[in-house]
């Protein structure tokens, strides 16, 4: 990774501006949104529709060539909803569309262009209607779901478990596996004895978390100086 030159001081008013814009442009589009989060390129981050609630802590990591996607279409004004606890991890392409209902226990994550959805939105005979028969998904608490993993109309997925890459869920699956393939099925079973280390404990105290990347930043950025940081941007 290349080195980081910027001054402490201007990482920290990047994030301060990051942190505004989440509060002024996105927290708006959501029906709540938790404390001490973290999204990064918020620009690229597009939630629309009614009643999206996301928990605490949670980072959300956008790109311009991956927009991370959250949305409620409902069947009516108002209906649909999709509701995330805290402590999640979405990169960036991920994609979770609901019609009538959609929920994300706590910690957790979701790997590049992952893509959740409770509705075909067409019909299989009718190409011009829109799927008339939703059926909720729940992802329970520290679900992973891997790169370019789809979770489809109403999956359930048990607590810890984990979607290999590029898999397709079409049914439920229970807690403590991995799946893969398409469509997905328990290729390991997890031992819980062996005990997770989740998002949610790690962010359990997530202003703590933040003073200590804060103090982390403090100490790797202060030798950098402003003019060397600028030449560094003029001239890469
Ligand atoms: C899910 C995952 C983490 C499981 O890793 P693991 O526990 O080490 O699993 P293993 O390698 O023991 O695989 C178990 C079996 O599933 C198969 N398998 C694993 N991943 C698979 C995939 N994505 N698609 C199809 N089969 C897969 C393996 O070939 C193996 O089969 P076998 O028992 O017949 O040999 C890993 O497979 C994976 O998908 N990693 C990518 C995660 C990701 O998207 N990270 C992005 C950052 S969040």
């Amino acid at each position: 990774m290349k080195e980081d030159l910027r001054p402490y001081w201007v990482k920290k008013y990047w994030h301060k501006f990051r942190h505004w814009y989440v509060e002024r442009y996105l927290r708006p589009q959501f029906a709540s949104l938790g404390a001490q989060h973290t999204f990064m390129k918020p620009w690229y981050c597009i939630v629309s529709g009614d009643n999206i609630h996301m928990g605490n802590a949670p980072t959300v990591v956008a790109d311009p060539d991956n927009y991370v996607r959250i949305g409620v279409w409902g069947r009516e004004q108002g209906q649909g909803m999709i509701v995330i606890g805290d402590a999640v991890m979405i990169s960036p392409g991920t994609r979770i569309s609901a019609s009538d209902e959609i929920r994300i226990g706590n910690g957790c994550m979701f790997a590049n262009s992952a893509y959740v959805t409770d509705s075909d939105w067409h019909g299989i005979y009718n190409r011009v209607e829109r799927d008339p028969d939703p059926k909720p998904v729940h992802l329970k608490d520290n679900v992973w779901v891997g790169d370019h993993a789809t979770v489809l109309k109403g999956v359930t997925i048990g607590e810890n478990s984990v979607v290999a890459a590029g898999a397709v869920v079409t049914k439920d699956v229970p807690p403590n596996v991995v799946v893969a393939g398409n469509p997905a099925k328990v290729v390991k079973e997890l031992d819980p004895e062996q005990g997770f280390y989740t998002r949610t404990e790690y962010y359990a105290d997530a202003a703590e978390v933040e003073r200590r990347f804060d103090l982390l930043d403090q100490m790797m950025l202060k030798k950098n100086g402003f003019w060397r940081w600028v030449k560094s941007v003029l001239l890469p």
